[in-house]
């Protein structure tokens, strides 16, 4: 087998032979919190913010991260500091993003399912937009506003019928998805919108989805949603805001990067609401980019616990498992892996299948993956980590919650301890 370069970026790469976060080793990192571990680059982080805040620079912007991608307390409270926003789908989500120092007027409120005491929540605590995706919807928000007596922000929330060409689990602007209002029933809610004292339109919506692969369909999708924003601003509205959702990609550590840079999606949102002629600087763009701004800055740092031989497959057995990276196993995800020691530029690679303890047979993080010889002891980094990671963790197989550290060029800070024993059975009535 030939052998292949292992992606290095600048916040992951090799010293002396030794795989590092910035400057702090992962080697030490594993030593001072054991395995698995989550390990985020500070630096990877703001670069990420502030190449969408470039992106967006020709208009007046927000960009409200998706926290759903990660909602570690520091890397929200980080985004937060640099004048981030945040994305909110639940109010659990709305409290982190409160703890962590993000004002109020900076989150918005999407989601297709929100409880009537989460509306009530969000309206208490004073949110810039709740999205709306739903009639009945709408009247919950407004029965809240007469209870809360004052009227509630909203954006309402467009679905543009347009194929994100993404995984069809994170597709999310086709007509036959659960998200947003088809056009023409938006189109029909908005002279009650505008007649209603308990509703203020603050914005329109949409998202086609994530890890969009190409601009062309964020740029169709944002020309429709422009026209409907400028059809709301026809019938009266004020709006001063529109939302172009998340979708912009991040790079999982892949050899040959097939995503363009933020600049070119930026450029499609330039583009899709100049056609609609809604780009006017009275008018703020709203993105919501989750794993764009995180994604590439984690690691799951894993160690190998077994190797073996088993038919005509190679087994890496670690200590990572779905419980901590499910994406492989529910999208079929694609994560570089790399070596804590810096492989010979001329070792051979082998195929090898790296899976997880869990008791599955879709744990795995790798299948057929060429990688040098791997021992049973050596560490691993499993690459693009950043985002949906540690958040759609589970405890299944009463594995404990792995922790998260934070590194700052030579500083690494632990930002969550692994869970202990008593997680296992927290809540639960014994008898
Ligand atoms: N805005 C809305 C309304 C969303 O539903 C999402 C993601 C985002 C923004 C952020 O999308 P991003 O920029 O991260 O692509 N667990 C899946 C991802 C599910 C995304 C759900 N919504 C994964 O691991 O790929």
């Amino acid at each position: 087998m030939s052998n292949v370069h292992i992606p290095e970026s600048p916040w992951f790469s090799y010293r002396d032979g030794a795989l590092t976060c910035e400057e702090v080793s992962l080697a030490s990192v594993a030593e001072e919190v054991d395995t698995p571990a989550f390990v985020y680059s500070g630096g990877a982080i703001d670069e990420a913010y502030l190449s969408i805040d470039d992106a967006l620079s020709f208009a007046p912007h927000l960009i409200a991260y998706a926290i759903k991608a990660n909602g570690n307390l520091s890397v929200l409270a980080r985004l937060a500091s640099q004048g981030c926003g945040a994305d909110i789908v639940s109010i659990g989500e709305m409290l982190r993003a409160l703890k962590a120092g993000f004002s109020p007027d900076h989150i918005i409120y999407s989601g297709v399912g929100k409880r009537r005491e989460e509306i009530v929540a969000a309206a208490r605590a004073g949110i810039r937009a709740l999205h709306v995706e739903n009639v009945q919807e709408l009247d919950v928000v407004e029965s809240v506003a007469q209870e809360v007596g004052r009227p509630i922000a909203i954006g309402l929330r467009v679905n543009p019928d347009v194929d994100a060409n993404t995984h069809p689990y994170i597709a999310t602007g086709l007509r036959e998805s659960k998200f947003g209002l088809a056009i023409p029933v938006a189109e029909s809610l908005i002279p009650r919108v505008l007649r209603s004292q308990d509703l203020e339109l603050e914005a329109v919506a949409c998202h086609i989805g994530s890890q969009l692969e190409s601009p062309r369909p964020l740029r169709e999708a944002i020309e429709i949603l422009g026209n409907f924003a400028r059809h709301c601003i026809d019938e009266g509205a004020n709006l001063r805001a529109i939302d172009v959702g998340g979708g912009w990609p991040m790079h999982y550590g892949k050899e040959v990067d097939p995503y363009p840079p933020a600049r070119v999606f930026g450029e499609a949102i330039r583009e899709g609401l100049e056609a609609a002629k809604v780009l006017r600087p009275e008018i703020e763009i709203i993105t919501e980019p989750g794993r764009a701004l995180v994604g590439d800055a984690g690691v799951l740092l894993t160690r190998v616990l077994y190797t073996k031989t088993q038919g005509d497959r190679r087994f890496v057995i670690v200590d990572a498992a779905m419980t901590e990276l499910i994406r492989p196993a529910l999208y079929g995800a694609y994560h570089a892996i790399m070596p804590i020691t810096e492989p010979d530029a001329d070792a051979d690679l082998v195929p090898v299948d790296v899976v997880g303890p869990v008791c599955e047979s879709g744990d795995f993080v790798a299948r057929d993956r060429p990688l040098p010889e791997v021992k049973q002891g050596d560490l691993l980094a499993i690459r693009g980590a950043g985002a949906y990671g540690r958040e759609m963790q589970s405890m299944y197989n009463a594995r404990p919650l792995p922790p998260e550290v934070l590194v700052d060029g030579s500083r690494s800070r632990v930002v969550r301890r692994r869970s202990g024993p008593e997680a296992l059975w927290q809540g639960e009535i014994l008898g």
